[in-house]
This record gives C-alpha cells, sequence and structure tokens, in this order.
C-alpha cells in the first residue's frame, strides 16, 4: 500500500525509478505506468499494479531514436519510421537485444519500442540510465488514462508517485507497427494515422487482423471499457431499440432533437478528429461515472484518427457481457 502523490517533481520520480518503483508518467498519447526496464524486480511491479497478465509484453521508452539500437536491431525502413516520427504517438517491433528481459516481451525475440513526445518524460529519460517499461497507466481493461487525475482514480494506493504533466494532447496510444521483409505490418491503430505514415513508406501498410494476435493486450477485446454499457452504431436506429432508457449519447459533431442537450457529449463541434482523439477517453470515463443505462456512440469517419477512435470504441462495446 502506498499513499498516492500528485506531483511535478522530476526529481522525486527519479529518484523511485532509480530504486525500482514503479512511477506514472505523462506521454503525449496517454499516461503510463513505468518501472525500469532492465529491472525484472520493478517490471513485476507494473504487473502487480494494473493486475496485468504475464503474457502481455510492454512497450519500452527511451529518450532518443539514437538509443533504440541499444535494445534492438533496427533495419533502415523501421529506421526512416523512426527519424521520421519519433518522438511521437508510433511504436515499432524490433528485434530485441540480449539486455532486455524476457518478462518485457513476454518471451517474445521483438520488443515493442517509442520515443515519446513529452517534454517532462523527456527529460525524464534523459536523466535515468535505463529504459522505461510502460503500459498504459490504468486497471487491466479499463479505459486509459489522459490525465493525472485520471491514474489517480484507478490506482490510488497502488503506486507511490504520479509525475503530472498536464492532459495528454494526441489521446489516443501509439500506433504499432512492424517491418518485415519490406512489408510495414500495422499492429494497433492509434495516435498516428495510417495516412501518414503511408505517406513516408510510399506504399500501404499491412492490416494485420488483431483476432490473430490475442497476445497484445491492446488487441484483447476485453479493452477500453466502461462500467456502463456502450454500444456504437446509428444513432437514430439505436434510440429506437433502446427506448425508455436513461442514453448518453457521444458524437462527433452532430446533435439529435431526441435526447435532452445535456445528455449529448459531443468530441469535436468543429469536425476535427484530433480534437476527438483527444476528448474521447475523458469524456468515456464522465459518461461512466454519470450512472447512464446506457452509452450510443456513433461511427466515426474512417479516416485519420477517427479509425483508432472506432477500434477503441468497438473494442468497449466488445467487452460488455450483456
Ligand atoms: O501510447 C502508448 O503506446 C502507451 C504509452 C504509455 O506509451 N502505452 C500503451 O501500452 O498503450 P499498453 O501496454 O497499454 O499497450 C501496449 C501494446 C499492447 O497491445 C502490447 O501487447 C503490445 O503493445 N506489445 C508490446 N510489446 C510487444 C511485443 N514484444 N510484441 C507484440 N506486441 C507488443
Ligand atoms: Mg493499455
Amino acid at each position: 500500500m502506498f499513499t498516492t502523490i500528485i506531483g511535478k517533481d522530476l526529481q522525486k520520480a527519479i529518484a523511485l525509478l532509480n530504486n525500482n518503483e514503479v512511477v506514472a508518467i505523462p506521454t503525449e498519447t496517454v499516461y503510463g505506468l513505468a518501472a525500469n526496464a532492465l529491472s525484472e524486480e520493478a517490471v513485476v511491479k507494473i504487473f502487480d499494479a494494473k493486475q496485468r497478465p504475464f503474457f502481455n509484453p510492454l512497450i519500452i521508452h527511451v529518450s532518443s531514436v539514437n538509443e533504440i539500437d541499444k535494445y534492438a536491431e533496427i533495419d533502415d525502413l523501421s529506421l526512416k519510421l523512426a527519424k521520421h516520427f519519433m518522438p511521437g504517438p508510433l511504436t515499432l517491433l524490433l528485434p530485441k537485444k540480449e539486455v532486455v528481459p524476457d518478462l518485457v516481451t513476454a518471451g517474445s525475440n521483438k520488443v515493442a519500442i517509442r520515443v515519446p513526445q513529452h517534454e517532462l518524460t523527456l527529460k525524464l529519460l534523459q536523466q535515468l540510465n535505463f529504459p522505461i517499461a510502460a503500459p498504459s497507466a490504468n486497471p487491466f481493461g479499463y479505459v486509459s488514462p489522459v490525465s493525472a487525475q485520471h491514474v489517480y482514480d484507478g490506482l490510488y494506493n497502488k503506486i507511490p508517485y504520479i509525475l503530472d504533466g498536464g492532459n495528454c494532447n494526441v489521446g489516443l496510444e501509439s500506433t504499432i507497427v512492424e517491418v518485415e521483409n519490406d512489408d510495414v505490418i500495422l499492429h494497433r491503430v492509434g495516435g498516428l494515422s495510417i495516412e501518414k505514415i503511408e505517406e513516408v513508406i510510399e506504399r500501404k501498410l499491412i492490416i494485420k487482423k488483431s483476432q490473430k494476435d490475442p497476445e497484445t493486450s491492446g488487441q484483447l477485446k476485453s479493452h477500453y471499457a466502461t462500467s456502463t454499457d456502450l454500444i456504437q452504431g446509428n444513432i437514430e436506429e439505436l434510440l429506437k431499440q433502446h427506448q425508455n432508457k436513461k442514453i448518453a449519447l457521444l458524437s462527433f459533431q452532430k446533435t439529435y432533437s431526441q435526447i435532452a442537450e445535456s445528455d449529448q457529449y459531443i468530441l469535436s463541434k468543429e469536425g476535427d478528429l484530433n480534437i476527438a482523439a483527444q476528448q474521447l477517453f475523458k469524456v468515456m470515463r464522465i459518461l461512466d461515472e454519470k450512472k447512464y443505462d446506457i452509452i450510443l456512440a456513433e461511427i466515426f469517419p474512417n479516416d485519420g484518427l477517427g479509425l483508432a477512435i472506432n477500434d477503441r470504441l468497438h473494442r468497449a462495446q466488445a467487452s460488455q457481457k450483456s
């Protein structure tokens, strides 16, 4: 048991990490639950605090692209992606080097690596002499946290310190890709759009069917779940099917006349998918607290970050039992 403290004290976070403790850290995507990636003793505490099964591997975070080859073999195309998008919401799956503990990769010979784009966390990484392993800082299966308070709500008493770096700018977890031969395989849609990646690699991404890959946690269907039931689809149709219920609407930019305005949560009135992404997890948490009978969510446009928004809503829906 810890008394969990929220603060901006970088040196305190560093001291704890040096002491094999876990610390929640801000990134541009979502908050991470960090520990020394090279210490099994420290990494075990991440799994403990999150109640995360050991078969789910962790992403390691480094301070710059130059650090990657200490921990993994990097091919030319991966390097091109790294130079283009890091720091930023991209994670590369690469053949791991010996120094990375099997616990981090769940026994796989590939390690997931990224450089987060957050000033405070980059400073932190620069002052540590090890990389940090960090999954999203939420109890296993729940919506990822995009503020220090969200981390606190899920993990108080489980961790000593939350480094407060404000609200996450991107608001969705990183996009995960892997170069295989000359193809680039998409493992998780996320905060970096497919279009932007394809522009740089000058070829189409290969979409990996998530069902084939149950070992990757962000891919498990029981993810991003609110405790209130959530259904995604055509709102007009769904409203007809769910009469007499206390309904919350989660929409992109539109309002619906059938429902009181106070029960409608618009992610971006101006129709900007980047803003919608930034708002999504925060709004899902707000709605979950308000004890609606059901949350009805629109299908977002399937381009830019809309694809990742739809993916997260779909998983939130898939995880509900009823
Ligand atoms: O934006 C993000 O990626 C955030 C921030 C904190 O960096 N992290 C995050 O971590 O979303 P997590 O653990 O919630 O999701 C990591 C995903 C999981 O689906 C995991 O299975 C996959 O990355 N992953 C990690 N290492 C892997 C490996 N060696 N092979 C295959 N998948 C891996
Ligand atoms: Mg996660």
